[in-house]
């Protein structure tokens, strides 16, 4: 009985999975799922309005090819406007293109996008981002679904807040260091 439920359950886990692949891929249903994201309901903070889910999940881009220095440093890193250029030199935008005309406006002016930062833990306070990735964690289990996701305007519940007792209970469930001293300077 719970065999069969269980065996249900990856079925329909699958099932799931094989649909939203589909639907990334086909044009028809990204151009319908495009003005329901959150993208559209502006006002918020960011400079440009930039869409995760466009990027991450429709185009499918790797996390790390913008956040480059995730598996190999403390902070998971911003790209700068050099690497927007890289893909908007071409793509002027066909929803929002007066948000793609701000990156070549601040490229032209050689000034870095002011981005205003959602995720950060007190100063006392020390996270390697190489640790965690290379322990094998995905991004989501502490971001969210961040490729489902429109501008990002504040963290997911997945992030906990950022707070200790959300740290420390994932370093005793995976049986990680828990000496003060490996978290505070
Ligand atoms: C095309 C480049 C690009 C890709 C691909 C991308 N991001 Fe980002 N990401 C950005 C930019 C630019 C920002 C800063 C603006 C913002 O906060 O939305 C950002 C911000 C973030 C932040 C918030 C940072 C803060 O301020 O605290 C998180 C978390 C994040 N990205 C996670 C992800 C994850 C997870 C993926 C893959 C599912 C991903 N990103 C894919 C460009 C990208
Ligand atoms: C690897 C290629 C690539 C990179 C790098 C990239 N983008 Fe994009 N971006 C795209 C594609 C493809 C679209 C979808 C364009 C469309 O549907 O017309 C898009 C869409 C957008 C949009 C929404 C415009 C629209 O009409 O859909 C914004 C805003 C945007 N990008 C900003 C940025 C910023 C800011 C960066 C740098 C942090 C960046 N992009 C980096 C490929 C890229
Ligand atoms: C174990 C939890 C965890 C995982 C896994 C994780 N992050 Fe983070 N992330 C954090 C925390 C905590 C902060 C705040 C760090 C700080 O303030 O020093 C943060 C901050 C960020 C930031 C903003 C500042 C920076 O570091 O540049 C970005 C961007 C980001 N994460 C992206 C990612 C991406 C992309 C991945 C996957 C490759 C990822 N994170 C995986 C917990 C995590
Ligand atoms: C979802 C689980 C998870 C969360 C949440 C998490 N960690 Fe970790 N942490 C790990 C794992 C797994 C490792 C890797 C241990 C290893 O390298 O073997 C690790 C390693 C570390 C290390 C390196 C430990 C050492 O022995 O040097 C530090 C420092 C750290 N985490 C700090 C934090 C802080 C600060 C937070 C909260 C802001 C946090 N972690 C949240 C799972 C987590
Ligand atoms: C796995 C990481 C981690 C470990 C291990 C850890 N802390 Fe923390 N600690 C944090 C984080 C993250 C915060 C920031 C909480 C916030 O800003 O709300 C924090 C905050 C604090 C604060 C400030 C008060 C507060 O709640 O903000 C004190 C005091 C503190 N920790 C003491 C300790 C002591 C003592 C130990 C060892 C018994 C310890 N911590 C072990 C991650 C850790």
């Amino acid at each position: 009985m719970q065999r069969q439920w269980i065996l249900g359950a990856v079925a329909l886990v699958a099932t799931a999975g094989t649909l939203a692949f589909v639907s990334a891929q086909d044009p028809a249903a990204t151009s319908e799922a495009a003005p329901a994201a959150p993208v559209a309901q502006a006002p918020n903070p960011q400079p440009i309005q930039f869409p995760h889910n466009t990027h991450a999940g429709t185009y499918q881009i790797d996390c790390q090819y913008c956040h480059f220095s995730a598996e190999r440093s403390v902070d998971a890193g911003i790209p700068p406007v050099s690497t927007c250029m890289g893909c908007h030199t071409m793509i002027p935008g066909a929803q929002q293109p007066q948000e793609v005309a701000k990156i070549r406006e601040y490229y032209d002016a050689g000034e870095s996008i002011p981005w205003v930062r959602i995720h950060k833990v007190a100063d006392h306070v020390h996270f390697p981002h190489m640790r965690h990735i290379n322990a094998g964690l995905a991004c989501q289990q502490c971001h969210g679904q961040v490729q489902e996701m429109g501008v990002l305007v504040e963290p997911d519940e997945a992030w906990g807040k950022g707070k200790m007792g959300w740290c420390i209970s994932c370093h005793v469930e995976q049986d990680v260091n828990r000496d003060c001293t490996v978290c505070h300077y």
